[in-house]
């Protein structure tokens, strides 16, 4: 059983320095008052993963990184460079990348494989869209997109790993997928995981919020959230680190 509850902000291509100052001294406040198992991280933009001033507990992560160690890569940014900048997790796969920049699994599997060699948590994001699940496709979709980073990382490797479920049809849209869906999901990937599922926490994402977040947060197998756009306002995260909170409280 995973005990933590995760609450994971992916600010994407937005903050400022100056958010960052504000998001550092709210956080400060904030974080004693919590259960040591809700595990707070912030993945922001390269150029503001040494603009936080935090309690080392939080951990600070990227967005996307190359698969390849060095060299003629102009614009990309290695696996390197970023633990050099103190930055402990990256998100890799997640369905802008897929979708606006064109990666595919087998180069999202490489990005993981890549992360966790230089000792990087990747936080690997998987999900379908509207269409595929009206299709009946979902599982389907997933599954090839799980196989590909399962068949690059092989067991040892995979129960290293942060995996995210993310349903593109709700992600910035508000359309939440309901916790029973969520968690049909999750229960499955849990399933396809063996014996390393157990251990491995299942992050949902899709338009988390504060007054969603306790109902997702309790399903069995969800262990905590990605959150894009709340993420960006302090009291919205406060609010999901705190129904976080509640919850690991409540089952004492
Ligand atoms: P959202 O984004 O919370 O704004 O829907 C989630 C994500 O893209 O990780």
């Amino acid at each position: 059983m995973v005990s933590s509850v995760f609450v994971v902000g992916n600010w994407k291509m937005n903050g400022s320095v100056l958010l960052a100052g504000d998001f550092s001294t709210e956080l400060r406040r904030i974080q004693p008052e919590l259960a040591t198992e809700v595990q707070i991280a912030l993945c922001v933009p390269d150029t503001l993963l040494v603009s936080f001033d935090l309690d080392k507990k939080i951990r600070i992560g990227a967005q996307n990184l190359s698969e390849f160690d060095a060299g003629a890569y102009t614009g990309e940014v290695s696996a390197n460079l970023l633990t050099e900048q103190g930055c402990h997790l990256v998100i890799v796969g997640h369905s802008e990348r897929r979708q606006l920049f064109s990666e595919s699994s087998e180069q999202v599997a490489k990005k993981a494989a890549q992360a966790l060699r230089n000792g990087l948590t990747p936080i690997v994001c998987i999900g379908e869209t509207g269409e595929q699940r009206e299709e009946g496709k979902t599982f389907a979709v997933i599954g090839e997109q799980l196989l590909a980073v399962q068949q690059e990382l092989g067991e040892a490797g995979m129960a290293s790993i942060w995996l995210a479920y993310e349903p593109v049809w709700a992600i910035g849209t508000g359309k939440t997928a309901s916790p029973e869906q969520a968690q049909e999901v999750h229960a499955w990937l849990r399933d396809q995981l063996g014996s390393v599922g157990t251990e491995l926490p299942i992050l949902y994402g899709g338009s988390v919020k504060a007054g969603n977040a306790a109902e997702l947060f309790q399903q069995r197998d969800i262990d905590g959230g990605l959150i894009g756009g709340a993420s960006l306002d302090i009291n919205e995260f406060e609010g999901i680190c705190r129904a976080a909170d509640t919850l690991i409280k409540r089952k004492g």
